[in-house]
This record gives structure tokens, sequence and C-alpha cells, in this order.
């Protein structure tokens, strides 16, 4: 099945939603859908992303006790590769049908049921890394700023947001769902909530064919020592 079919149906649920005003209610129906074998999740590869897996592998180790939460967790991989390294891990989903997936997959991560539109305050400056790979290209703009600011929040003092999204340049089309974003929204999810951008690059993963996207890096300023 060719890329654009298995997004026929996310696509189609996603417009139906969005025009409905409920642009985060269609992601528990596609999982659902997909485990009574009547959909696919166009992402769901059941691997660590790539891009994640090398940036990963470019920085040091956790300390001890450092915790991450990752974004959007869908069915786990990339919780478990975070665990997998020694981080503690959360991962939340908006949708139910995903996050018990992932906690039956990954029983080393702890999964939860949450909105990035409106984490829980306990989350507030708690997590070392913060993931969030394609999340925010799947909402559209009014919630992802939210959500982004949202996120931002939830770095603790010298911690980082890690944001994989798909990329385009100004002058190309806006696209369809999943929404490539330009340099100056990926720039504005860390630099509007008082982050640092510490890394900004385009790169093209290994998907057939090969998609261009954003590795960003944000960082929180330690609290100066009193
Ligand atoms: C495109 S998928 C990416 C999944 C995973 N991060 C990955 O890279 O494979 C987006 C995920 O975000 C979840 N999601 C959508 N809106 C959300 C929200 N507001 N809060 C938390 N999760 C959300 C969806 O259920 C879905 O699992």
């Amino acid at each position: 099945m060719t890329t654009d079919a298995k997004r026929a149906r996310a696509r189609a649920l996603a417009a139906e939603a969005i025009a409905a005003g409920e642009p985060e209610a269609w992601f528990e129906r596609l999982y659902q859908e997909a485990e009574a074998g009547e959909a696919i999740v166009p992402w769901d590869d059941r691997r660590a992303n790539p891009l994640l897996v090398a940036w990963l592998d470019r920085h040091a180790a956790p300390r001890l006790g450092a915790r991450a939460l990752d974004v959007g967790c869908g069915t786990g991989d990339n919780a478990g590769e975070l665990a997998s390294r020694g981080w503690a891990v959360t991962a939340f989903d908006v949708a139910p049908t995903a996050v018990a997936v992932a906690s039956v997959r990954f029983p080393e991560v702890t999964c939860e049921v949450a909105s990035a539109l409106d984490p829980p305050p306990a989350w507030r400056e708690a997590f070392d890394l913060v993931v969030e790979i394609y999340t925010l290209q799947v909402l559209p703009p009014a919630e992802r700023a939210r959500a982004a600011q949202a996120l931002a929040g939830l770095v603790a003092p010298g911690g980082t947001l890690l944001v994989i999204a798909r990329a385009r340049e100004v002058d190309d089309p806006p696209g369809a769902m999943p929404w490539p974003l330009v340099e100056a929204e990926i720039r504005a999810i860390g630099e509007t909530s008082g982050l640092v951008c510490a890394e900004l690059g385009a790169v093209l993963d290994d998907e057939t064919p090969p998609v261009r996207r954003w590795v960003a890096a944000f960082t929180r300023p330690a609290r100066a020592e009193g």
C-alpha cells in the first residue's frame, strides 16, 4: 500500500473531526479501527524514529534519574528507545487505545492519557528532555500554537525540547495534513516560550521518497546558583 493510500483514511477522519471543531477526536477513532484490522495508522511503523535515534547517539547519555517525556507517543516505540538508553520515561497520548498498546509493549515506561493542549500541572518544568515527534504537525494552527506553548512549559531548567517535524520552504504550498512547517514556525515553538534554540537543521529522512524534516532542539536556561 502506498503512503498516500495509508493516509487516506487518516485524512478523511481528520477532515471530519476538524470540521466538527474537535481536532483531537480522530486519533482514537483511527487507533480503534486499526486495532480492529479496518485501517492502518500511517505513522505506526513499530520502530523508533531514526532521526531520534541519530540525535540521541550524538548526545550524552542521561544522568541518573533524568526524566524524559514523549509527546503523542502512539504505540510507544520512541518512548521505549528513550527508556533503553537510561531515561526515566513518561509517555502520553490523547488516544486511550494507543496508550493501552504502548503500556503493554513498554511496561518500563509510564504511559498516560493526556492532551498536549492541556498537560497535567504537575508536569510543569518537570522534564530534562521533552520529545515531540510529528504531533504538532497534525494539529491545526491554533491548536498547534497552544500545544507548542504548553510543551515548552514542561522543560526543566537546563532541559531540552526536541522537535522533529515535516519541513517546507515559505514558497512551497502549505500541503495537507500532516502539515509541513516553515522555519519560522519551528523557531517559534521554542523561542516564544522562553527557550533558546540550540540546534536547528533540515535533513532528508529514510522514507521512499525521502521527506525533508526539521530536527530542532531548544533549551531552557539553567537557574543561576544562588
Ligand atoms: C502523527 S502521530 C505521531 C506518533 C509518534 N510520536 C511517532 O512519531 O510515531 C501523532 C500522535 O499524537 C497524538 N496526539 C494528537 N493530538 C494530541 C494531543 N493534543 N495531545 C497528545 N497526543 C496527541 C495522536 O493520537 C498520535 O498518536
